[in-house]
């Protein structure tokens, strides 16, 4: 382990960047699939990750919803959200804000009971065995009709104590924030927290709309904001956090080579990024190999990864205390 490696190992962190559909590993695919009777369209988990090879994002989205057939009752889930929290305990994550998308499972007769019961038990027993806090955040397919997001919302009703915002994932290009301005607004009004995927693939004006149509508090991604310097500007007046995935970025072709990518400009700028894993199952890797990839390609200083670190729980939705607690821990970690 090169001494940035053993850095960014101890280093307390959160992630606020993190489909848990995406971090489902192919042994588990396969174990989950012999459980359910369910046939795979593979022979084997290295031809599973042999296929993992992608020019866009939705290249990707095929495969990543073909791959969540296998999750089928409340113990899938359960075991799914216990995996990331292993993995991320391994990589000194204290606290993960986790996306899950409700429709690709409600589309296939899976109830949002069974998910999320499943997804909460995972939780609970993070925190209960390796103290990791986590939140959720449930995302609307925007490849979908704004109807099916308010139908999820709906849905969601019974739980909204138990889950902490709305975001906005899937196919991005073609699917503006704009045509999910009203539900957005119907989920703030029952007191949520909105981030959406912005700039990922699409265009700055896709940014523009994530914050003056849907108002979010956090950008997923947002690496095409930097094509605007306006809109630079405006990220930066008003603090917003970003969620940056570097490994995601490059599997995805968003970025052609790590060297090239925007995450040091971003922190430059004044922009808060942090440092994520997206799909880490899907794009070979999770917090921490984003983190020693990226900083490996840019030549991020340690306080450049201090900054990142603490961005992550600063721009997290867990209350003050607690942000001061975690940011104090960073403080002792580096001394
Ligand atoms: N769903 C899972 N990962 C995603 C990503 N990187 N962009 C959009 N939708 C996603
Ligand atoms: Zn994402």
């Amino acid at each position: 382990m090169t001494d940035l490696s053993a850095f960014i190992q101890g280093l307390p962190k959160a992630e606020l960047h993190l489909h848990i559909e995406g971090s489902l590993e192919p042994e588990l695919m396969f174990a989950l699939a012999a459980r359910n009777g369910i046939a795979l369209p593979f022979a084997s988990v290295e031809a599973v990750r042999a296929a993992y090879n992608f020019s866009n994002l939705q290249d990707f989205l095929d495969i990543y919803y073909a791959g969540a057939n296998v999750l089928q009752t409340r113990q899938d889930f359960h075991d799914l959200a216990m995996a990331y929290f292993q993995r991320a305990h391994a990589d000194t994550v204290r606290h993960a804000e986790i996306f899950f998308d409700p429709q690709t499972h409600i589309d296939r007769g899976i109830g949002f009971d069974v998910v999320i019961q499943g997804l909460l038990s995972g939780m609970k027993q993070a925190k209960a065995e390796l103290g990791i806090t986590s939140k959720l955040i449930l995302c609307f397919l925007r490849h979908l009709p704004e109807s099916a997001a308010f139908e999820t919302l709906a849905m969601a009703e019974p739980w909204l104590d138990e889950i902490a915002g709305v975001g906005l994932d899937s196919s991005e290009q073609g699917h503006p924030p704009s045509k999910f301005a009203r539900v957005f607004a119907a989920a703030a009004a029952k007191g949520l927290r909105l981030v959406a995927h912005a700039g990922e693939e699409g265009p700055p004006a896709y940014v523009w709309e994530a914050l003056d149509d849907l108002h979010i508090h956090r950008i997923d991604h947002g690496n095409r904001a930097l094509e605007d310097e306006r809109l630079v500007q405006r990220i930066v007046a008003d603090g917003l956090t970003l969620t940056v995935c570097p490994l995601s970025n490059r599997k995805l072709c968003v970025v052609g080579d790590l060297k090239d990518h925007p995450l040091k400009r971003m922190l430059e700028l004044g922009l808060k990024a942090t440092v994520n894993s997206d799909d880490p199952a899907y794009f070979g890797g999770y917090v921490n190999a984003n983190f020693t990839a990226v900083a490996e390609a840019l030549s991020l200083s340690r306080t450049d990864l201090v900054t990142l670190a603490r961005n992550s729980f600063t721009g997290s939705f867990l209350p003050a205390d607690q942000v001061a607690k975690h940011l104090a821990e960073i403080e002792a970690y580096t001394g």
